[in-house]
Order: C-alpha cells, then sequence, then structure tokens
C-alpha cells in the first residue's frame, strides 16, 4: 500500500521521501527513498523528513515491541520454555502530537483491525491526534496485507468521508489521495 501511495504522489507531481523497511518502488527523479530497519530508525527518520513537508501518510506496520536486550553472542539452547521479554516501541505518529511542526503537516495514519473496526479506527484517529485514518480490515485475506487489492474506509474527526471499495491498491492509493485533497 505504501508503494502505492508513492506511484499515485509521483502522478500527481507531488515530491516524496518514502521511509521504508520494503523494497520500494521504481526510482523516480521525484522520489528520496530512506531505508531503515526498526521502528527507532523509522521514528528518526520521520522526524528528520516531515519538517518542511505538507503531508505525512504513516502506512507502514510498525512493530509495537522490540526485544528488551539483545544478546551479543548466539544464545545457547536449554531444556524447557524460554519467555521472550519485549519492551514496547515509540508510537511514531502519538509521538508528532506536541511538536512544533505538527501544525503545518496533513497527517494521515492507518488502521490495521480485526474488529469494532470503526470504532477501533477512530479511536486510534483520536488517540494519536491525527487528521484522517485509513481503516483496513487485515483478516480478510482477499485485501490489505500481502494481497495485490485492498478496500477501504477513510475517517476524520467528523467521522467517516469515503468508502472505497474493493479494487487495486493503486486505485485505492489514488482514492486516498483525492481526499487528501479535499482536506488540504
Ligand atoms: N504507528 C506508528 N508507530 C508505531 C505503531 C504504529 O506510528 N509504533 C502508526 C502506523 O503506521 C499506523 C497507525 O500508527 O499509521 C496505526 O497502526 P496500527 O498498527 O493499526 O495500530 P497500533 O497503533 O499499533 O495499535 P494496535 O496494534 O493496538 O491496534
Amino acid at each position: 500500500m505504501g508503494n502505492a501511495l508513492v506511484r499515485a504522489a509521483l502522478d500527481a507531481g507531488a515530491p516524496v521521501t518514502l521511509i521504508t523497511a520494503a523494497e520500494p518502488p521504481a526510482p523516480d527523479p521525484q522520489l528520496q527513498v530512506v531505508r531503515v530497519e526498526t521502528a527507532q530508525q523509522m521514528g528518526d527518520a520521520v522526524r528528520a523528513s516531515v519538517v518542511g513537508a505538507r503531508i505525512l501518510i504513516m502506512a507502514a506496520a510498525v512493530a509495537d515491541y522490540r526485544p528488551a536486550s539483545v544478546s551479543p553472542e548466539k544464545i545457547k539452547k536449554r531444556d524447557g520454555t524460554w519467555v521472550l521479554e519485549l519492551e514496547p516501541t515509540v508510537d511514531i505518529l502519538a509521538a508528532l502530537r506536541d511538536a512544533p511542526y505538527r501544525d503545518a503537516l496533513l497527517v494521515v495514519g492507518f488502521a490495521a483491525e480485526t474488529s469494532d473496526l470503526l470504532e477501533n479506527a477512530l479511536a486510534k484517529l483520536r488517540h494519536k491526534g491525527i487528521d484522517l485514518i485509513v481503516l483496513n480490515d487485515v483478516s480478510r485475506s482477499d485485501i490489505a496485507m500481502g494481497a495485490d487489492h485492498n478496500e477501504v474506509t477513510i475517517i476524520d474527526r467528523d467521522g467517516v468521508v469515503a468508502v472505497i471499495e474493493r479494487t487495486t491498491k493503486d486505485a485505492v492509493a489514488a482514492g486516498i489521495l483525492r481526499v487528501i485533497r479535499s482536506h488540504l
């Protein structure tokens, strides 16, 4: 979905910075790619890139937890079960709430949900203080993660503003950009 949004934004004539842990789309003179591997690196790259930007779209499925400690050596097998301790990563969007440049940005998040879809997406929009949220149902195998198609509901602070029925991710991306344009 992230790469489809990049292609749609380039088609619309926007210069784009893509911060990604995945394989980026084909090179383009208007596209700058920042490769990251961890939630921490993604947060740092987002904060460094949004100053002066007009729109931030966070389509990434960022890891919510990371291992609390990292062993410098191979961990040897032991008998019995092993409990791995995880600690939370920083919520990149929520952390932007009070940033000085926040008001200059239109911030768009994604909500990956499997139940109480609308309620959860709206709660996420409010908790993270973002302008628009794109809800997708990740329990379905015919759309969203790993599929070529998606079906989304776009929500702002007042409620649902658009529903894009199941179609290609490129068409969904173009539809999301139309809604963004109308909110600028
Ligand atoms: N997100 C973020 N930083 C994180 C985790 C998520 O900025 N550490 C962003 C995602 O890029 C997305 C939005 O927050 O735009 C919602 O992500 P999602 O995975 O749906 O929800 P979470 O906030 O992780 O909450 P939960 O997993 O409990 O549903």
